[in-house]
């Protein structure tokens, strides 16, 4: 049955680019189904830094197709609530997660039922790690296929707690790699709970690798800034073996690898391990929708360990 009374939509919007400060909680009333429409009522948000950089840089937003105003976020999962009338890859009721770009931070979503990032959830899998894995999940995912690990290689991993080092940090360790992770002195046990041996990053990284690192580093992946990458080439770590996420001119030779280059099954073999218990996608807090400016803020700090979400079923 569809659920016909869902037409408004309470959503985070922006309604020109600059401050976060933009951001408010807006009530949009959403046209009637398209056929091929669904309309998905989400339970969950999860935050990346791309939503709120997104807000800060109009050149940003237009290589995400996006414009102002608009809505705010990515990651989401939740319940298909309403289908347009020749919809036949979807029901009402079919648990689904994946990525809306500019539209996740809301109560309800319209996408098309072909939309490429809309999957179904696994049974055993909850929202709450539905809700946050399509940007984190298929970058670390890409980074590790680009790394390529071999069993026993001494791998540096900059920015290791965090949304995608978190993440990377676990398959990297289940491909028998040794990783060594970057963080703030505060991050060092989350770091090793998650299988590393932790390093703090800053200026003293490079000498605080010759003393410490068990052997010499054979690969690195760069999750914040270039500080990591260029250290790695320092130790003479080849750059072919160095990936960077978030650099625009990676240093030479360095490989840039975007969360687009994941393979098409990288969010449901995750979610399988995640069944399987053999990777937690470690959640640090959740919000609700009325406090999503805090979500925000602390998303923004860059000092999140793994990820923050925003409960949207409570307005
Ligand atoms: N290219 C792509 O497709 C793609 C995809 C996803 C993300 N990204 C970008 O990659 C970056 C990481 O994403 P994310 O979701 O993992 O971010 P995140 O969750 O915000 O990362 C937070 C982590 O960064 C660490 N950190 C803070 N300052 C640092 C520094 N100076 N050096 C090393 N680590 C530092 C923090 O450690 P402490 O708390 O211990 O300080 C924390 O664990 C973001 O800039 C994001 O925009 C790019």
């Amino acid at each position: 049955m569809a659920d016909t009374h869902m037409t408004d939509t309470t959503a985070v919007r922006f309604d020109r680019f600059g401050e976060i400060t933009e951001l408010a909680l807006q009530t949009v009333e959403q046209s009637p189904l398209a056929p091929h429409q669904v309309r998905v009522r989400i339970a969950v948000a999860g935050l990346n830094p791309v939503d709120w950089q997104i807000v800060e840089s109009e050149t940003l937003a237009k290589v995400f197709g996006i414009t102002a105003p608009s809505g705010y976020g990515n990651d989401f999962a939740g319940v298909i609530a309403e289908t347009g009338s020749e919809v036949v890859r979807w029901r009402v009721g079919d648990r689904v997660f994946g990525g809306a770009r500019g539209a996740a931070v809301a109560t309800s979503v319209v996408l098309d039922e072909k939309h490429r990032s809309l999957h179904r959830t696994p049974d055993g899998i909850s929202d709450l790690t539905a809700g946050v894995i399509d940007i984190a999940g298929r970058t670390a995912s890409a980074v590790a296929d680009a790394l390529a690990v071999r069993e026993g290689e001494l791998v540096l991993v900059g920015a290791a707690g965090g949304g995608v080092g978190s993440i990377l940090t676990q398959l990297l360790v289940r491909s028998g790699a040794r990783v060594i992770g970057t963080g703030s002195a505060a991050s060092a046990e989350y770091i090793t709970s998650l299988g590393a041996q932790p390093i703090e990053y800053g200026a003293q990284l490079e000498d605080a690798l010759r003393a410490s690192a068990d052997g010499p580093i054979a690969a690195a992946a760069d999750l914040h800034g270039v500080q990591t990458a260029l250290t790695a080439l320092a130790l003479g770590v080849p750059a072919a073996r160095i990936v960077t996420i978030e650099s625009e001119e990676p240093p030479s030779g360095v490989i840039a690898v975007n969360g687009s280059d994941a393979t098409p099954d990288a969010l449901p073999r995750l979610l399988e391990l995640v069944a399987a218990d053999e990777l937690t996608v470690p959640i640090e807090s959740v919000y609700t929708l009325r406090d999503f400016r805090q979500a925000i803020e602390r998303q923004r700090s860059r000092h999140v360990r793994g990820k923050v979400a925003i409960d949207t079923s409570v307005a």
